[in-house]
């Protein structure tokens, strides 16, 4: 590359960096992800750094953040607000312990001390406070001058209005970042891309009544321009940021060595899904005051402290195809192929796009450029279109109005709950007549909660499928096990195995079998109160017989969208058959599969509210399993009201009216002499 090549590359990645600060910081909706955005960044440093000649004022190293917005006044900082290099493995810790120690002229043995805490992924914000009142609030903006936001600030319960402590210095900027709670980002979610766009969005209004209504958090970790404060080290001045009455993060620990540092580093990146706040790596900072007074400053950034960033949780990939997935259920599920990619380790190929209405709502098309995000064990999903990348050609998708499966009709159902059409397009077909749904109901009949063949996993079951074996439920207990045997990856052994398995089977109590029908809105939970209440097989086949399907509405629990549902199973002859034929070759015990003389005997029990670490279901089956009993109303009948987080104000109220014993989810466990 001669001269002119290579300025007029630099100057495009600038403009490029540009375009992303701009939709990042004032938009507070990026398109890109932040791990690219972290590579473009790197290659207008490595370039500058290469050749000399390269400048300008936009340029990273010069600035941070975006200029502040024409909404607010715009101060100066008295110290600016500086940004943090990055490091992203072993080698760019150790080499950056190498430059503090070079720098501070040490021996290369000296164990250095840190402050390591987790880096949240907010905005940052300083507050100024003299004499222990808070004065006045600024955002980063371009790390020089920020935007007064005040006004909005003074609405966050965190940050305290005034401070009486005796060592609270006369004059200091706090400066922490202000964020949203995940659990709180879900109430905003249509309306913000992410948690930060949220919390950006919400700091940088005008009115301050309207940022007042959003759940905003502030911690605090770090300070600009003091005077008077008597402190020696960042985890002595933590310390006393709490004492203060500010929140710091829990998380923070004070860390000697690089490999406790990796230890720490490796821990917290586990617990990464399961914090309420998103974190996008850990900062490391000298702990000793003195050492990092002087070390100072590298350009904008300071030389006593790194970012060890996590792997990144989003890329940018391109849609190659929409594809459609039917569900045991007919659920068509637009599912995203495409342009493989490596998000934090692992190659991913499919986004999930949940369903029609989540497409039209972010107009998603085959060709768009797109952000993804895979957290955790989550399905991966598009965050969003890069609108500017789209091609001029490209069209809008239509969502299949006829199943690609079968044929048949597709619908949206009115759902009698929500009072709303589903957002969810379903495949019309009853029984088995839609080959995509028959593979999927065969799927459900054999696994865990119903028939629970072991061995007899999907692969086995699209296999059996596609050679005919099995079309239908009763067929797997009809199978040719000779034919097996010479088929591709079976052995006599393996087929012993299977045969073993769904022999075993063939007695099965009365609530799985029901719940292996796969019949809609019959979930575990269903089927055990209809089992229970139906007491027998020959009850459940005369309930088609007699038409009698009201009765079911005597049972608590059973409204009439399961009703509907279980009707629409008896309408269709292929159901019929199917339960004829079934009933031919196993025996289904009626009794349920719960303890007779539980400690919660005769009692009745109602819900209200989340549990901690456990689903409706899973409270429900364990006070049925203990003898108890759920009811859905609140009556005298009630014995017990249990509730967790969020209760129903109104079932409370009921229930001490009637003098309802009120039990919280630990009362409720030590009752089953369990402890939650
Ligand atoms: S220290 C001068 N500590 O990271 C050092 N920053 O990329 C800079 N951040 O602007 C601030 N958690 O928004 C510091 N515990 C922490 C932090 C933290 C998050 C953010 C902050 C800052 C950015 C630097």
């Amino acid at each position: 590359m001669n001269f002119d090549e290579i300025k007029k590359r630099y100057n495009k990645k600038i403009s490029e960096i540009l375009k992303h600060n701009k939709n990042y910081y004032d938009k507070n909706s990026p398109i890109i992800s932040d791990k690219d955005y972290d590579e473009l960044k790197k290659e207008i440093l490595d370039l500058e750094k290469k050749y000399n000649f390269l400048a300008s004022d936009d340029s990273p190293s010069k600035i941070v953040g975006f200029k502040p917005s024409k909404n607010f006044k715009k101060v100066k900082h008295k110290v600016s607000m500086l940004s943090l290099s990055n490091a992203f493995n072993e080698e760019d810790l150790i080499n950056f312990e190498k430059r503090v120690i070079n720098f501070l002229d040490k021996k290369d043995d000296l164990e250095i001390e840190y402050s390591a805490e987790p880096k949240i992924d907010g905005i940052s914000a300083s507050l100024f406070y003299k004499n222990g009142k808070f004065i006045t609030g600024l955002s980063r903006g371009d790390g020089k001058e920020g935007e007064d936001i005040t006004e909005n600030l003074k609405t966050i319960k965190d940050i305290p209005l005034k401070i009486d402590a005796k060592n609270f210095p006369q004059e200091i900027d706090i400066r922490g970042e202000v964020f949203i709670q995940n659990s709180d980002f879900k109430n905003l979610s249509d309306k913000f891309a992410n948690p930060r766009n949220a919390a950006s969005g919400s700091l940088r209004q005008k009115n301050p009544n309207e940022t007042k209504k959003i759940p905003l958090r502030f911690i605090a970790y770090t300070y600009g321009y003091e005077k008077n404060m008597k402190m020696n080290s960042q985890s002595e001045y933590l310390k006393n940021l709490k004492k203060w009455g500010f929140v710091t993060n829990p998380l923070n620990k004070t860390i000697v060595g690089i490999k406790n540092l990796l230890k720490n580093y490796l821990e917290v990146e586990k617990k990464r899904d399961q914090l309420d706040f998103d974190i996008d790596g850990i900062v490391y900072k000298v702990n000793d005051f003195k050492l990092q007074k002087r070390l100072g400053n590298v350009a904008n950034a300071p030389r006593w402290a790194i970012a060890h960033k996590f792997s990144s949780t989003k890329g940018v990939s391109n849609i190659i195809d929409i594809d459609i997935q039917i569900g045991r259920t007919g659920a068509l599920t637009p599912v995203a192929k495409i342009k493989p990619i490596n998000i934090g380790g692992v190659i991913v190929s499919n986004a999930t796009l949940h369903n029609e209405d989540e497409i039209n709502r972010k107009d998603i098309r085959v060709g768009d450029t797109v952000i993804i995000e895979r957290a955790g064990d989550v399905i991966p999903h598009i965050i969003s279109v890069d609108l500017n990348k789209r091609q001029k050609n490209s069209e809008k998708f239509v969502f299949p109005k006829k199943c690609p499966s079968c044929g048949s009709e597709t619908i949206k159902e009115y759902n009698l709950t929500t009072k709303k059409k589903d957002s969810v397009r379903r495949c019309s077909s009853e029984g088995f007549k839609c080959e995509k749904i028959s593979i999927e109901k065969i799927k459900h009949f054999v696994s865990k909660d119903a028939f629970n063949i072991e061995g007899f996993g999907k692969k086995i079951v699209e296999n059996f499928w596609n050679l005919q074996l099995v079309q239908f439920p009763q067929d797997i207990f009809k199978l040719d096990y000779l034919k097996i045997e010479n088929l591709d990856g079976w052995g006599r052994q393996s087929v012993a195995n299977l045969k073993y398995s769904i022999d075993l089977r063939k007695k099965i109590s009365f609530e799985r079998f029901i719940f292996a029908l796969g019949i809609r809105h019959i979930g575990l939970e269903n089927a055990k109160l209809l089992a229970k209440n139906l007491k027998s097989f020959k009850n459940f086949i005369n309930l088609s017989k007699s038409k009698n399907f009201s009765e079911l509405l005597n049972i608590d629990g059973i409204g009439e969208t399961q009703i509907n549902s279980i009707k629409s199973f008896f309408s269709n002859q292929e159901n019929i058959k199917v339960l004829s034929e079934l009933s031919k070759i196993i025996s289904i015990n009626k009794k349920t599969e719960t303890k007779k003389d539980g400690p919660l005997k005769n009692k009745n029990f109602m819900l209200t509210g989340k549990l901690e670490n456990m689903s409706r279901a899973e409270a429900k089956s364990l006070i049925e399993q203990n003898s108890g009993n759920i009811i859905s109303n609140i009556s005298k009948k009630l014995d017990y009201l249990i509730i967790g987080d969020k209760p129903t104000k109104r079932k409370i109220d009921s229930a001490k009216e009637l003098n309802i014993k009120i039990l919280n989810q630990s009362d409720w466990l030590k009752m089953l002499n369990k402890t939650s």
